[in-house]
């Protein structure tokens, strides 16, 4: 575990006074959003106006805009593939800078839902499929965002492991499960790192819906484990005065309107709430506000913040340690610079990298290094080639490159009220976040209007997405007029995110700007939680034969010394709010890659997903690399792996299988607003190990540029200790994996589990010995009958791994 977590000085005295001071509405008001980020200042007793903001990858703040960028780090799953909770410690470290700058007192994050399926859609937000490597880098993050004087919100608490109707379906998880699988993170993160913050989750466990849930909120949160932070509640996830603040619930987000404030009040005037319930929840918003140094006469928990770091080198370093080289044929990377005279780069995403997810994990980055970016730069003036090769992008979507667009917004009479800079065709204000000089109240349309400069000639579509009246023209011809009334979507992602409608084309010049121009009357919706406007100008370049585009990029790619194919997933595959059908690359990238590949021996994939995805020609190419969504320098930190300037350092921290089917659990839509965990503890390796099925790639699989040899161990039940040797001509890194496998088991486990790791460095030929501790819920289950952890002795084989699969060296532990 990384670093120290931050003691929170006594602040009881400090907070009773506060609490004093106040009467029921004030208690009741601090308790409820004031808008969609901060909860509202009360200047009587001293206390400022605390402000929340996502999380996880970057602080986006409490605007939807690129024109209060942030630095985007490489998504959770990258993170967790460094299986380094130090380097984890550092990317929090540095997210607490950009917080602090950004005028944010909690950032809410890290995820630490599982991945309990691939299918999965926010499974690129969180970080493995095994609760121990889960709580490791996590706690490392919190510790890391903490020590910078920041809080944070842990969340999904709990079980929040899939999107399909994720604000109903109740997840049916037996005990066992639940405490060694999902609760298991949140516990180690408790303990290690004292979170100040846990959000509850939109769904139901077993019948309850989170945000009410007294026994795992109030008993085994708070109560087992000591937590002493706030719960807030996912947005709109709060739905029961009485059962949310009975329920445990601290703090009821977004606001304005929700179920506390004079609700809360008024349930306790009536006698539904008992006031001294409410003082606890006040006092745990207190002590938070102390600790981020928001209550006047008490100092933080931080009183001086660490040293500056600086955000693109940290982000590129991210990324280069977390990129994982499942498969190297022949040596193929890395690629020497000098012998490279010409690299045949291919795939839609190597020129718009898809960087980060979608959803609210959404940043704005300053900059965006793509592969071709990144390639480009690293060699000389003419060595890369470009060819699309094949778009998985068939769908429209919020107008982007090309695109310079801004926001005309004006009143029923048509006078303009204020303007606003627009990072893409994608409108969304929400709550105050309006451009200058407009409010809701007055604003009546908005006319998201620009030039657009294309990039190829060809026939471009053009579209709306969002509910209400519209009138769209390109280069002044009219092209649709009309309205778009609410789909019966339930989730606001879904609904606000989902298919965009094509309203029509037009034939465009490469190079030749022409005048846009969207125009959307303001949709209400009586009674909404939030008033906000959402609605996006949608685009799609010209489609291109598919098989001229493969055999555009087979040309390229037949003399060039070194072919890199960049296949991606889309934000209608992978984001937030919905799950994912298959693991199937869209679009024809499979033909690419096989094509490529058939000309061109040294053919090397990248794979820019978040999450696993099907590789069915992963045998027939050279090298393969996961580069996840790799944050805003993934270009620039591929080109450094590609070309041998650093090892890719990541190894899986969740199994890639060969095929859908062969994953664990494949279905995350619940049958009569139930999901049962029917798999009970055998998810991710624990479930292909049951089954006898072999991955495509193992947990914990990943190659670097050198050798390894595995010359000692030695065990006890308190740790490893692991003597490597660097066998190969460079320096480099190892992730030493110990796995407990029991040698004849009572009780039902999984056949091997994860018990501790490490990373070492080591020069060329040097040997290193690493001291790696075994956590003590290793040799632990969680008795149903008895409600309680109970130690299992016996016989242990203990393995010492360079992944599951790879076993080095092996010991007997009794226990
Ligand atoms: C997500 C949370 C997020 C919140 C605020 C919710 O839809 O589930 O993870 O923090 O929105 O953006």
């Amino acid at each position: 575990m990384a670093g120290a977590s931050v003691s929170t000085p006594d602040y009881s005295e400090a907070v009773e006074a506060a609490l004093g001071k106040l009467d029921l509405e004030a208690k009741a008001r601090l308790l409820a959003g004031q808008d969609m980020w901060s909860l509202p200042a009360l200047p009587e007793i001293g206390l400022g106006s605390l402000v929340m903001s996502d999380g996880p990858i970057g602080v986006r703040g409490v605007r939807w805009t690129a024109e209060d960028p942030s630095i985007a780090l490489p998504s959770p799953t990258a993170l967790a593939a460094t299986w380094d909770p130090e380097l984890a410690r550092r990317a929090g470290t540095l997210l607490a800078q950009e917080a602090r700058r950004k005028g944010v007192h909690v950032l809410l994050a890290p995820t630490v839902n599982l991945h309990r399926s691939p299918l999965g859609g926010r499974h690129f937000e969180c970080y493995s499929e095994d609760p121990y490597l889960t709580g490791e880098i996590a706690s490392g993050y919190v510790n890391g965002v903490q020590g910078g004087g920041v809080g944070t919100t842990v969340k999904h608490f709990v079980a929040n492991d899939a999107e399909t109707d994720r604000f109903t379906v109740d997840n049916v998880v037996a005990p066992r499960p639940l405490r060694e699988l999902y609760l298991a993170p949140f516990e180690a993160i408790v303990e290690n790192a004292h979170p100040w913050g846990i959000m509850s989750a939109y769904n139901q466990v077993n019948g309850t819906t989170m945000t009410e849930h007294r026994h795992l909120q109030n008993e085994v949160l708070r109560g087992e484990w000591g937590f002493d932070g706030f719960i807030v509640s996912d947005w709109m996830a709060a739905r029961s005065t009485v059962g949310d603040i009975l329920g445990g619930l601290d703090v009821a987000m977004p606001g304005p309107r929700t179920v506390y404030g004079d609700a809360l009040a008024a349930a306790v005037r009536k006698g539904d709430v008992d006031e001294a319930v409410v003082d606890d929840a006040v006092r745990n918003v207190l002590r938070l506000a102390a600790r981020v140094g928001l209550l006047d006469g008490v100092p933080g928990a931080v009183a001086e913040p660490p040293a500056a770091l600086d955000g693109q080198a940290l982000a590129r370093e991210v990324a280069r340690r977390a990129f994982v080289l499942v498969r190297n044929e022949g040596q193929a990377l890395p690629a020497d610079p000098a012998r490279v005279r010409r690299v045949a780069l291919s795939g839609a995403a190597a020129r718009d990298a898809r960087v980060l997810g979608g959803g609210s994990a959404t940043v704005f980055p300053e900059r965006v290094v793509s592969p071709l970016d990144g390639l480009t730069a690293a060699l000389p003036e003419g060595a890369v080639t470009y060819t699309v090769g094949a778009d998985p992008s068939d769908e429209l979507a919020p107008a982007d490159q090309g695109f310079e667009l801004r926001a005309v917004c004006r009143d029923a009479d048509g006078n303009v009220l204020g303007t606003g800079s627009l990072p893409s065709g994608q409108v969304q204000w929400i709550g105050d976040d309006l451009p200058a000089g407009v409010t809701h109240e007055a604003l009546h349309s908005i006319e998201v209007t620009g030039t657009f400069t294309p990039r190829e000639s060809g026939e471009h579509t053009f579209g709306t997405r969002g509910i209400g009246a519209f009138a769209l023209s390109v280069g002044g011809r009219v092209l649709w007029e009309g309205a778009q009334a609410m789909s019966d979507a339930a989730d606001p992602f879904e609904a606000f995110f989902g298919a965009p409608a094509e309203r029509g084309r037009v034939h465009l010049d490469e190079g030749e700007p022409v005048e846009v121009s969207l125009r959307h009357t303001v949709h209400r919706t009586p009674d909404a939680p939030l008033t906000a406007v959402m609605f996006s100008l949608t685009h799609l370049g010209p489609r291109r034969d598919p098989d001229e585009l493969i055999a555009e990029a087979v040309e390229a790619a037949r003399d060039a010394e070194l072919a890199v194919v960049v296949v991606a997933t889309t934000d209608r595959v992978e984001s937030e709010g919905f799950d994912r059908r298959d693991l199937r690359l869209p679009g024809r990238q499979d033909d690419l890659v096989r094509a490529v590949a058939a000309v061109n021996p040294r053919t090397v994939v990248v794979v820019n997903s978040g999450s696993p995805v099907e590789l069915p020609w992963r045998e027939e190419v050279a090298a393969v690399l996961l580069s996840w969504f790799p944050g805003q320098e993934g270009g620039a930190a591929l080109a450094d792996v590609l070309l041998g300037h650093a090892e890719p350092g990541g190894r899986l921290p969740t199994t890639w299988p060969a095929g859908l089917a062969d994953a664990p659990v494949t279905e995350v839509r619940p049958t009569d607003g139930q999901l049962p965990y029917e798999e009970g503890l055998f998810i991710g390796y624990r479930g292909y190990d049951r089954a006898g099925v072999a991955p495509a790639y193992p947990f914990g699989h990943g190659l670097g540029y050198t050798g390894w040899e595995y010359e000692s161990l030695e065990v006890t039940p308190a740790q490893a200790k692991v003597r490597v040797r660097n066998t190969g001509t460079r320096e480099g890194r190892e992730t030493v994996q110990i796995y407990l496998a029991p040698v004849a088991d009572a009780v039902e486990r999984p056949v091997r589990w994860l018990a501790g790791f490490a990373s070492v460095a080591a020069a060329a030929g040097e040997s290193v010995e690493v001291e790696i501790p075994l956590h003590g819920r290793a040799f632990e289950v969680w008795d149903e009958e008895a409600g309680a952890w109970t130690f299992v002795p016996g016989q242990y084989e203990v393995r010492a791994c360079a992944s599951l699969a790879d076993a080095r060296l092996s010991a007997t532990l009794e226990v």
